[in-house]
């Protein structure tokens, strides 16, 4: 197994007790925790530079521009995104996806235009477009998911017909399957359609490459990456969001106003009307250098060594249930213990100091698909180590001596 145990002694919130019991986090999918190096450019930028971005000519604020631009280009190499300006900041994936869904998919869009989904999206790539269909006669369409949590591409090139954005997830934060979005994204292009992933599991914890993608539209989160929360990215390619109209209007996205109307600056500055998340941003840069050195393959393979050893283990505990058994998987996985609630779950791991989620994950369709009404999630991180996954089955294990099963 890969040793990146040397990488929690960077996790402040990670050195504490909980219940009396040392904390053990399993909730990253969520929102993962932040090193010492985020917290402190974030506490850096108020403490000796904190000004506005790209109006000032005084030295502070040359100082923010500076920082938060450059926060733009590791952000843009991480992902190998073939230009910075392609960098939008947001507030997270949703943003992204509405961003989206508000410009370009209203301009371009038109009634009897289909979009793509799977039954696998979280709520945020499910309303976005619901919202758009209220007003225009879209139809939505879905990839189906099987039995083993895998999308069935059997029919895609039927479903494809007459579809304008296919949108699906890059990785179930559900199931953990990572979807095959290149191949989905060449046939999708081979259709005439245009292509978003949602990112929000992928970027925190494998390589992406945009350019071996090669979809239109991208969106993550910073705060499940080891940034601040209130950053998100939303990259597209530069000659689409050029013909992208605004999302929102303000100071900062112009080029020249007059009373009663206005020209718009190039992008990026188009998509970020007002003072942006400039700490924020600035904070998934210093999280993107962290992730950087860390090396994103060598989270991957850390992660998929913990989801193997994990299922292995879990799956020794008599009438539990994982979702999703697809081979090409992150470390977030679902299950459920016949006979207790994934809340009761959730609240006995609680005492012992455990931070595991349960709920339906902002994935209700997906929940209906499998018969059930929440499940509990456990999520690793590269900063997890293996006894971390036993001090788990552990707890489960008295949660099930609590309800009166034998374990
Ligand atoms: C797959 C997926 N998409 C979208 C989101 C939404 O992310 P945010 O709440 O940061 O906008 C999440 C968050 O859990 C997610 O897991």
């Amino acid at each position: 197994m890969m040793d990146l145990s040397r990488y929690r002694k960077d996790f402040p919130i990670l050195q504490q007790t909980v219940k009396g019991r040392p904390l053990v986090y399993l909730d990253n999918a969520a929102t993962a925790q932040k090193p010492l190096c985020v917290i402190e450019a974030v506490d850096q930028y108020y403490r000796e530079y904190n000004s506005n971005v790209h109006r000032g000519l005084h030295t502070l604020s040359e100082r923010a521009t500076r920082a938060y631009e450059e926060a733009r280009e590791k952000v843009a190499r991480f992902i190998r995104a073939p230009r910075s300006e392609e960098i939008i900041f947001t507030r997270n994936t949703t943003e992204s996806i509405n961003l989206v869904a508000y410009t370009w998919a209203r301009q371009f869009l038109k009634s009897g235009d289909a979009i793509l989904l799977s039954e696998m999206e979280h709520h945020s790539n499910l309303v976005p477009w619901h919202l758009l269909r209220e007003e225009r006669q879209i139809e939505l369409r879905f990839i189906p998911v099987t039995p083993a949590g895998e999308l069935d591409l059997s029919q895609l090139k039927s479903l494809l017909d007459g579809v304008k954005l296919v949108a699906v997830t890059h990785m179930s934060n559900v199931l953990g399957t990572v979807n095959p979005v290149e191949m989905i994204t060449a046939e999708a292009h081979a259709a005439g359609a245009k292509v978003l992933i949602d990112g929000a599991q992928a970027v925190p914890h494998m390589p992406v490459d945009l350019q071996a993608i090669d979809c239109d539209f991208y969106a993550f989160s910073g705060h499940k990456m080891c940034g601040p929360t209130g950053v998100g990215v939303l990259w597209a390619k530069s000659e689409i969001l050029r013909e992208m109209p605004p999302f929102l209007g303000g100071g900062e996205m112009i080029h020249e106003v007059f009373l009663d109307r206005s020209d718009y600056a190039d992008i990026p500055n188009k998509f970020e009307a007002g003072t942006p998340n400039i700490a924020q941003a600035i904070g998934l840069g210093a999280a993107v250098d962290y992730l950087s050195e860390i090396g994103m393959d060598n989270v991957w393979r850390h992660e998929q060594e913990m989801a193997a050893l994990a299922i292995e283990k879990l799956k020794s505990i008599k009438g539990l249930r994982i979702f999703g058994e697809s081979a090409h998987r992150g470390a977030a996985i679902s299950f459920e213990i016949e006979g207790v609630h994934p809340h009761d779950l959730a609240t006995i791991l609680d005492e012992q100091g455990i931070a595991i989620r349960a709920g339906h994950h902002c994935a209700q369709p997906l929940m209906r698909k499998f018969n059930v009404q929440s499940t509990a999630r456990a999520s690793f991180y590269f900063y997890n180590v293996p006894e971390e996954i036993d001090i788990l089955v552990e707890g489960l294990k008295t949660a099930k001596r609590m309800f009166g099963y034998v374990t």
